[in-house]
């Protein structure tokens, strides 16, 4: 399902003109399709239906009150990583009780946050974490539902600043270090372990690092449930693939076809925290070409997105398809071919000051000129969560569409946004 097509010569978002939506609301400007959204999340959904899961939408990758809401809405569950996010789902609507905390750095106050909120568990990264959350349940007089992390040391084979999941991470702990904490968790009253957690890395375009986790896993659950645990839930994280090229990322029913039948076996429940294929590609930034500058033998468009508003490029060297709105090319199939029929290599790059600050380098790209629009594809994920204001550049307007009607779901931000925290005097 693809709600940015090409229609009569320019990009629409669903029944809605992308031109329009420029036009009214000005650019930089992300644009969001609810029924993509939903239908991503119904995809996962389906998919493992056959063990029910609890799907925790994660966060991070997006957190708009609204998208919230409908994913909410929609029966979703979350991940969160912060008290920031734990704020924002409840916000939304959310039933805490389905909710799973993660992240290294939990401080005390997260910690008995998420106690009064019942969450579903606290996803721990080291024993010291562990020992915190069993002190602030004490204080409480509550018993805190916990489950490990464990770093599985699988190879997602992902970009080096996005692999979780392998030795020498930050993330979660070895399985030796796990098995030694299970048994504390044990022996302590205000700790009952819930299930076992891990997150190879994102994305992750094959299946196999799931097959692997799942069995790891699985075997992890047998050896705790013969120890005396009654451990129950399987959380195997996020990391789904998008396809920012054309179909390149395997569907849920893939990952399902590899997951489903091993948490079966062992009799398990189910959470997943997917972020970036329920959200990646339900989202599109349009900008406006300032000026275009040929210098040192190459072409620049400079336009009004930087990365304040999407550093993935900068930041991961992160592909994303771009092309204009109303082109004068037909888009291609192939968005990384080197040379396209009636096209230039050209570096799309923003207003920002560093050299860094690109949305593609060595692109193809049709012939613009000043006032025209570009569409930056597959930005849902880890776009707009990411932004700043960097170069003091407020932040863009959020749109939503939805068939053939349009909502600002968040305002573009003022300059008066920019200082109103700041003190002067
Ligand atoms: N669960 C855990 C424990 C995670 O660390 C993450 C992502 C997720 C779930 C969600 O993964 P997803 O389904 O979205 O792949 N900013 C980077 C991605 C960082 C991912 C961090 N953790 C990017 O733009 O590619």
């Amino acid at each position: 399902m693809n709600p940015f097509e090409y229609r009569a010569g320019e990009l629409c978002c669903e029944n809605v003109r992308v031109a329009d939506i420029a036009e009214r609301f000005g650019t930089p400007v992300w644009i969001y399709s609810k029924a993509k959204l939903l239908h991503e999340l119904q995809s996962v959904r389906a998919a493992f239906s056959a063990v029910d899961p609890v799907i925790c939408y994660s966060v991070k990758a997006n957190s708009n009150l609204s998208i919230l809401k409908l994913l909410n809405e929609a029966g979703s569950s979350f991940d969160v990583v912060s008290g920031g996010e734990l704020f924002r789902v409840k916000r939304a609507g959310a039933d805490t009780t389905r909710v799973v905390f993660a992240g290294v750095g939990k401080t005390d106050a997260e910690i008995r946050q998420g106690l009064e909120d019942n969450i579903l568990m606290f996803n721990v990264e080291s024993e010291a974490e562990l020992d915190a959350i069993s002190a602030v349940a004490q204080s409480m007089n509550r018993v805190a539902p916990v489950a490990m992390r464990l770093n599985p040391d699988i190879d997602g084979k992902t970009h080096a600043k996005t692999t979780t999941g392998k030795k020498g991470n930050k993330f979660g702990m070895d399985i030796e270090r796990h098995n030694e904490l299970a048994a504390k968790v044990l022996a302590d009253p205000h700790l009952e372990l819930r299930g076992i957690h891990m997150h190879i890395g994102s994305p992750i375009m094959t299946t196999d690092p799931y097959l692997q986790a799942a069995k790891k896993a699985t075997d992890v659950v047998r050896e705790l449930r013969s120890r005396g645990h009654k451990t129950n839930w399987i959380n195997l994280g996020g990391g789904f693939g998008l396809s920012y090229r054309g179909n390149e990322a395997p569907p849920a029913s893939e990952y399902a076809r590899v997951i489903v039948p091993l948490v079966q076996e062992a009799g398990c429940r189910l959470a997943l925290e997917p972020g970036r294929s329920i959200v990646g590609n339900a989202c599109v930034l349009i900008s406006q070409v300032i000026y275009t500058k040929r210098e040192g033998g190459k072409l620049f468009v400079i336009q009004d997105a930087a990365m304040n508003d999407l550093v993935r490029p900068a930041m991961y060297d992160a592909f994303h398809r771009l092309w204009p709105v109303q082109p004068r090319v037909t888009p291609p199939t192939d968005y990384e071919a080197e040379s396209i029929p009636g096209c230039e290599t050209t570096d799309i790059v923003g207003p920002v000051c560093e050299s860094s600050d690109y949305l593609a380098q060595k692109r193809a790209f049709p012939p613009v000129n000043r006032g025209e629009l570009i569409c930056t594809f597959s930005a849902g994920a880890y776009g707009m969560a990411m932004s700043s204001n960097y170069n003091s550049r407020p932040r863009a307007a959020e749109i939503l569409v939805d068939g053939d009607s349009v909502s600002v779901i968040r305002e573009r931000e003022t300059y008066e946004d920019l200082v109103r925290s700041e003190l002067t005097d």
